[in-house]
């Protein structure tokens, strides 16, 4: 499943957060803009093992749109082990105990010793460093998440919530909470009746299970304030029982799933049909412009009810029906490097910036890539860049060619600006373009469940 921040606990460092959060209700227009900030975490991985398990994240998500079981934990272990394979400068000692095809899961954990990318020396041929450390590998780990702040409870109390795409529950931990590992569940902040007077436990019990993590426990009624517009005896769940990939977890004291609700394990509207139903706003409508860290800014923000028209550049906008899919799908109508046309197979695109890069069939990659100046492919299947490439790749939706702005082509230079970097379009044996940030960032992005349309406009 798709999940914006399942991780590896000890070593995940945020490299921004704290930034106080200001709801800013635009009471003219009815909309409500929460600010959202990406979070990195420093996972310390080998940029290109970071990369293999976006890929294992977009294959879970296209075989789940597709309706069908997508690749084991097994699978998605060896694609790591075999891309490991292609790191030149990686110890040969990526010591993950191998799958056994007996157990319903793998512990992947164990000491690994990795290659780490230099961060400080920004030179060309800066030797990695080599770094001992134990950790968990996520088979398909994120190191990118988007966070907002919500009050709930009476008094009402800050919670952070991951913002997930692919999922349709809200939850936080409750003061009961235990995590897998048999401990309490971190530190976060908690939800109860000890904590909350309007708190009310329907004691009907629901769980969920996400790509690399899990909670379950009981759905409850109580006061959820986003934005300002407050929604009283909202339903939703708290979790006495979750994965230590969440009670090691930094940041999140719980998480937001947004899709369509036909997602929702907890049978409920997710929090934008909520708040329309309350008469909030007329249309399910969630609109996001994402923060690029690589210009400095984390000025990320997403609006509920309708589009921040001071976000785009208006004479852009395009109004795209979907599929009928519980995910974003829409007719990809055409790709172009530098202006000039591509031709590639594929006619559909999910729409999904829970995923870093751009994921797409490897021959649509291949044809891609022969185009942009100075790729290449790897001995491993995925692609490098010039670091400092300044391709324009373009991808037509709704009959507008909306370019890849070329510094997020490359898929975390970390500074490098000579050189070949790993390319942020990456491949996979699919029938879809998977468009996750490496796209989104150049784009305002909006999604209307009551009319089933994806609105895409250029970011400005
Ligand atoms: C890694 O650990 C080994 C043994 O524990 C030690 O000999 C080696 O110096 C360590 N390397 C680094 C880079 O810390
Ligand atoms: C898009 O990103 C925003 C954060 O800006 C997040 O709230 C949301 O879950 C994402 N939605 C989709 C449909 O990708
Ligand atoms: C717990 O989190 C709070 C606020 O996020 C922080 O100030 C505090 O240092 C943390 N405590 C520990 C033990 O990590
Ligand atoms: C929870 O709130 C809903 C309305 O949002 C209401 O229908 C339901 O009865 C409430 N449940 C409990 C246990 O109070
Ligand atoms: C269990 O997980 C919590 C949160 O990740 C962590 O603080 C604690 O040290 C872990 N306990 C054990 C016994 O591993
Ligand atoms: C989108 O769907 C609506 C009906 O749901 C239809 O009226 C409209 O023509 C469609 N637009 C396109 C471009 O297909
Ligand atoms: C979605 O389903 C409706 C009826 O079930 C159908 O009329 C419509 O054409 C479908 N739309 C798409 C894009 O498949
Ligand atoms: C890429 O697009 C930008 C803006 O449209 C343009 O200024 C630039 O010349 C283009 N670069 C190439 C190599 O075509
Ligand atoms: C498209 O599909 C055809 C037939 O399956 C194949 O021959 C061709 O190489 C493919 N081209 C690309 C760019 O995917």
């Amino acid at each position: 499943m798709q999940l914006l921040a399942l991780l590896a606990c000890a070593l995940l460092v945020p490299s921004l957060h704290g930034h106080p959060i200001r709801p800013r209700a635009q009471r003219n227009s009815g909309l409500l803009t929460l600010p959202v900030r990406r979070v990195e975490r420093n996972t310390d991985l080998h940029v290109d093992l970071r990369h293999q398990q976006n890929i294992n994240r977009a294959q879970r998500l296209v075989a789940r749109a597709a309706g069908l079981p997508g690749p084991s934990d097994v699978e998605l272990l060896q694609n790591l082990h075999r891309r490991a394979e292609f790191i030149p400068e990686l110890e040969r000692r990526f010591n993950i105990p191998q799958a056994n095809a007996g157990l319903p899961t793998i512990e992947t954990s164990g000491i690994a010793k990795l290659a780490v990318e230099n961060d400080d020396d920004t030179s060309d041929n800066a030797p990695p460093k080599l770094a001992n450390f134990s950790s968990v590998i996520e088979i398909d780990g994120a190191d990118t998440s988007y966070v907002i702040t919500v009050q709930i409870g009476t008094p009402a109390r800050d919670f952070n919530l991951i913002l997930d795409s692919g999922s349709g529950d809200l939850w936080v931990s409750s003061d009961q909470c235990t995590s897998e590992n048999g401990s309490g569940c971190g530190n976060h902040t908690f939800l109860g009746s000890d904590v909350s007077s309007s708190f009310v436990n329907s004691r009907k019990k629901w769980s969920i299970t996400y790509g690399s993590g899990f909670a379950n426990g009981e759905i409850v009624n109580d006061t959820i304030v986003i934005a300002g517009m407050v929604m009283n005896d909202h339903t939703f769940g708290v979790a006495h029982s979750i994965s230590s990939s969440f009670s090691g977890d930094t940041i999140a004291d719980g998480l937001m799933g947004l899709s369509k609700s036909g997602l929702s394990t907890q049978g409920v509207p997710t929090p934008v049909e909520a708040l329309r139903n309350l008469g909030f706003f007329k249309s399910a409508i969630t609109s996001y412009r994402l923060p690029r860290l690589i210009d400095n800014e984390n000025n990320g923000e997403v609006t509920f009810g309708g589009l921040d028209e001071t976000k785009f550049d208006p004479s852009t906008r395009v109004d795209i029906n979907a599929s009928n899919s519980s995910f974003w799908i829409i007719p990809l109508e055409g790709v172009s490097v530098d202006g000039q046309s591509v031709a590639v197979n594929s006619t559909e695109a999910l729409m999904d910036n829970g995923t870093t890069l751009l994921v797409v069939p490897t021959a649509d990659a291949v044809a891609l890539h022969s185009q942009i100046p100075g790729a290449k492919q790897q001995g491993s299947g995925q692609f490098s860049i010039p670091c400092d490439t300044t391709t324009n790749v373009s991808l037509r939706f709704g009959g507008r060619d909306f370019a890849i702005d070329p510094k997020d082509l490359v898929f975390a230079s970390r500074g490098r600006k000579t050189g070949d970097c790993t390319s942020g379009i990456g491949s996979f044996d699919d029938d879809k373009w998977l468009v996750g940030d490496t796209f989104l960032k150049a784009v305002y992005f909006s999604t209307n469940v009551d009319a089933n349309t994806v609105t895409l406009a250029k970011a400005i």
